[in-house]
């Protein structure tokens, strides 16, 4: 099975609104190509957490759902609120009437034997009373759900892979932009003692900067017991030659397939 993973559209800044239309284009356009009808959005869908915003991402989002793509987001910290560091409780209503659907978290969706969890990397953050900075912070009752999720995917054999999902960069330890409790995210889903790995696939976004961490190929150190490790760039982010990367993610076999397009 595979799925697409798109990350930090930040719809409603410049012409990122432009630049989500042409990706749901070719998605809607390339279903031999991709062989996809799942797409998985990293955070950060809109820009600053407004009503506009989150229409116009809306838009989007219907596309795809209208022609049969199931599309799962989570939110990021531009989700939910100015300048991706003010949080409000209504944008946070309105990622969820507008965009995801998803009120509680980890959201567990298993689809073909693969089992995605969602996780709000702003659950916790929305209460800081702190006016800057774009750190995230899952908290603990989350991450207690998300433990226990873990085992009982691991007791469900109709359940082939965990992929678990978050905005926020678990590895970005700069102190105004990382994760707070990324310690006890990293504590529940690594792999334990004899124990076959608890988490298949690690994805996320927050830094714009494309990185798989534990590419075989590059013998890079295999983390946790997870096979893949993924950060998603900024999908609408053109590099030198004007090319967007949309990256396919081949579940079974924990590869990433990376679409150029313009
Ligand atoms: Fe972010």
């Amino acid at each position: 099975m595979k799925f697409i993973h798109l990350s930090d559209l930040h719809i409603g800044k410049s012409n990122n609104r432009e630049k989500s239309a042409i990706i749901v284009d070719w998605i809607l356009n390339n279903k031999d190509k991709h062989q996809s009808e799942l797409v998985i959005i990293s955070g950060d869908v809109v820009d600053d957490g407004k009503a506009w915003q989150f229409d116009q991402a809306k838009e989007q989002l219907t596309r795809m759902r209208e022609n049969g793509f199931t599309v799962l987001a989570c939110p990021g910290n531009h989700d939910y609120g100015l300048g991706g560091f003010q949080e409000s409780r209504l944008s946070q209503a309105n990622f969820f009437s507008l965009i995801s659907g998803v009120k509680e978290y980890p959201h567990l969706k298993v689809i073909n034997g693969q089992a995605f969890i969602l996780l709000d990397s702003m659950a916790k953050e929305i209460e800081s009373i702190e006016l800057w900075g774009a750190q995230g912070n899952l908290g603990e009752e989350q991450l207690q759900k998300l433990d226990q999720m873990l085992e009982d995917m691991a007791e469900n054999p109709a359940v082939e892979n965990v992929f678990v999902v978050l905005h926020h960069h678990p590895f970005d330890f700069l102190y105004y932009h990382g994760l707070r409790d990324q310690a006890d995210l990293k504590g529940v889903i690594s792999q334990r003692l004899n124990q076959p790995p608890r988490v298949n696939g690690l994805l996320f976004g927050h830094k714009h900067i494309e990185n798989r961490f534990n590419d075989p190929e590059e013998n890079k150190e295999e983390l946790f017991g997870i096979d893949l490790i993924y950060a998603s760039g900024q999908t609408v982010e053109r590099d030198q030659e004007g090319k967007m990367v949309i990256p396919v993610i081949n579940a079974e076999e924990k590869t990433i397939e990376r679409y150029l397009i313009q």
